[in-house]
């Protein structure tokens, strides 16, 4: 209940990791970590014991609490998708993260103006493609081209290129935003019909 001092605490808790990220728990400070800018990133893939893959919870929660209607559908879980958690670290603190798996089905796209795009082939792709799920930065560490370093730097060490990725739809309105300047072209979209509408060009 508003005004309680318990319910000013956890506000106070989620707005500075909505603003700054979540400090990481023990154990993550053991991982290897690759320089990017100002931060680091920390790879969590199959290698990575459970009981630390399990432990992004919480950053995976602020991302939830921002886009509550788009699935991030990370569990740890080690299968044939190889879910993979680029998370974005800066001291104590994952600021931001990518998360990819590989994934069927994908529609190749194109942009036809700023806000929609056509669909340029007849069925989707069945192949096996690498998916970018979600994406998300802690405010402070928006509009700095962190965003796009990650997507490079994630791709890379998958590696993959990154014309070949998918994006998970449908976009946020920041991502659509983030993806028309990454992808300014053609691109790969993944999603059933209720991911597309609004981003058709007829609809
Ligand atoms: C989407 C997100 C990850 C982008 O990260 P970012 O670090 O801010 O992106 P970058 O700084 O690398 O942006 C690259 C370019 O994309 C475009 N762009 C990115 N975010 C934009 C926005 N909100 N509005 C307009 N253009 C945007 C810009 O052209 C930008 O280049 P510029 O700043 O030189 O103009 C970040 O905004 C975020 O975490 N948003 C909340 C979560 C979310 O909506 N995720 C997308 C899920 S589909």
């Amino acid at each position: 209940m508003q005004g309680l001092p318990g319910d000013e605490d956890k506000h106070r808790k989620i707005h500075e990791h909505f603003e700054h990220g979540v400090p990481l728990h023990k154990g993550i400070e053991t991982l290897p970590r690759i320089p990017l800018r100002d931060c680091e990133l920390i790879v969590i893939d199959s290698e990575v014991p459970f009981y630390i893959r399990k432990r992004f919870y919480e950053l995976l929660a602020a991302a939830y609490r921002e886009m509550p209607y788009y699935p991030i559908g990370y569990d740890g879980t080690v299968d044939e998708s190889q879910q993979t958690l680029f998370v974005l670290a800066q001291a104590d603190r994952a600021v931001g993260f990518a998360l990819f798996s590989l994934d069927s089905g994908c529609w190749r796209l194109r942009w036809v103006n700023e806000d929609k795009v056509e669909i340029i082939q007849e069925s989707p792709d069945m192949d096996s493609r690498w998916k970018l799920g979600r994406i998300w930065l802690a405010k402070r560490f928006r509009r700095r081209g962190l965003g796009r370093e990650l997507l490079l730097k994630a791709t890379e060490l998958i590696p993959v290129n990154l014309e070949e990725i998918c994006i998970e739809l449908p976009l946020t309105p920041d991502g659509k935003s983030f993806i028309r300047r990454v992808f300014p072209d053609m691109w790969y979209g993944r999603g059933d019909r209720d991911a597309f509408e609004g981003l058709l060009e007829s609809s």
